[in-house]
């Protein structure tokens, strides 16, 4: 304990015979005390304002007020060069260790050990789903966190100027695309859609059907509530082939819904309206809780899940693929809700707030 600052304190503590100069030592040590970086104190404005009093003060009095000073900071020194041994006088460390792997278990610091984390539910979820969708033949490829407004609108046939971009308000980077227009947070996985379709066309011309999924994290301009992220997650899904029809698109997601929630479920549109697909639905799948009776789950008995639809002519075309040949549909689920539907969690900002009670739950 020799180095100890408090020692240092003790033997070096002066007494001051000025009433400001007393307090303002007092003050400054308390200070240091508690920095992280003891030079500071050195630089502290009340020390400052002392020194700066002494050209305003009677000259009979500035000889003892400026040695009173001095010494102050001369004992401020020797503390801070205490707090310096101190710091010195600590064993050295490897940083770049999470522990002496040489110590036993009860030895270590208490980190939390990897066997005692658990996969975040909303991936288990989405490991789930991705599942039963690898089973019907769709592979999966992940979207971007920052994207472009050719891809967000240009390519997804939403024209310059159209009120309908307003739905997708997100967050803008200073960064600027080609066109000078700000990069962006994707506001739907959407955006990944012509990027897929380019990539995958030569899979349609070899004729084989282009099925593919994009799971990823979405962005919006959003008032918060029980039901509302600005943060939030999406599974897309794109299949195109010969004759494809709006009948292949309910096939497909009422089978998903049914595996993910292991119960047979009866399904519902309406039309909707997307830029991207004609025509448009908003669907819905009957409560899997209380078979349309209404519950605290789904209120009358229906659930509305996501948007869908036939792919717009013109999205194809900008990816060069022929509409008059090939057809297909889209889809795009926010799972969180899905997820919590099945395990009735009643706000969706649970997902994102790391609370380990919540989370523990699902290991
Ligand atoms: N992107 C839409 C949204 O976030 C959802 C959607 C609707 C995706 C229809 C699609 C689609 O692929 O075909 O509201």
């Amino acid at each position: 304990m020799k180095n100890s600052p408090y020692l240092y304190y003790n033997w070096y503590k002066m007494s001051y015979q000025n009433k400001k100069i007393a307090e303002a030592a007092e003050k400054l040590k308390a200070e240091l005390s508690k920095t992280d970086e003891p030079q500071s104190i050195l630089r502290s404005p009340l020390l400052k304002s002392l020194y700066a009093e002494i050209p305003t003060l009677d000259p009979k009095e500035r000889g003892a007020f400026g040695k009173e000073i001095n010494t102050l900071k001369a004992e401020l020194e020797k503390l801070i060069a205490a707090r310096d041994d101190e710091a010195e006088a600590l064993p050295l460390i490897d940083v770049t260790a999470p522990f002496d792997v040489n110590v036993t278990s009860d030895a270590q610091p208490g980190l939390l050990p990897t066997k005692d984390g658990s996969v975040h539910p909303l991936m288990q979820e989405l490991d789930t789903m991705l599942e039963i969708f690898y089973r019907m033949g769709f592979e999966a490829v992940e979207s971007r966190q920052i994207d472009d407004e050719h891809h967000m609108f240009d390519t997804l046939n939403f024209p310059e100027g159209h009120p309908a971009r307003d739905d997708f308000d997100t967050f803008t980077l200073h960064e600027k695309d080609s066109k000078g227009r700000p990069l962006i947070a994707p506001a739907h996985t959407s955006t990944m859609q012509h990027r897929v379709l380019k990539a995958r066309k030569a899979d349609l011309e070899d004729g084989k059907p282009l099925a593919v999924v994009v799971p990823g994290r979405v962005y919006r301009n959003e008032d918060l509530d029980a039901r509302h992220e600005h943060t939030f997650y999406q599974l897309e899904g794109i299949y195109i082939s010969k004759g494809v029809t709006v009948g292949n698109l309910m096939a497909t997601l009422k089978e998903f819904m049914t595996a993910y929630y292991q119960k047979e479920v009866e399904i519902k549109t309406q039309p909707f309206y997307f830029p991207f697909t004609e025509p448009s639905f908003e669907f819905a799948i009957s409560c899997p809780f209380c078979d349309k009776a209404g519950c605290n789950v789904c209120g009358e008995g229906w659930i509305e899940l996501l948007g869908c639809g036939l792919i717009h002519p013109n999205v194809l075309k900008a990816a060069g693929i022929d509409p008059e040949i090939y057809t297909g549909f889209a889809w795009g689920i926010g799972f969180m809700r899905m997820a919590m539907i099945k395990y009735d969690i009643n706000d969706i900002r649970y997902f994102q707030s790391g609370n380990l009670a919540f989370l523990r739950q699902f290991k």
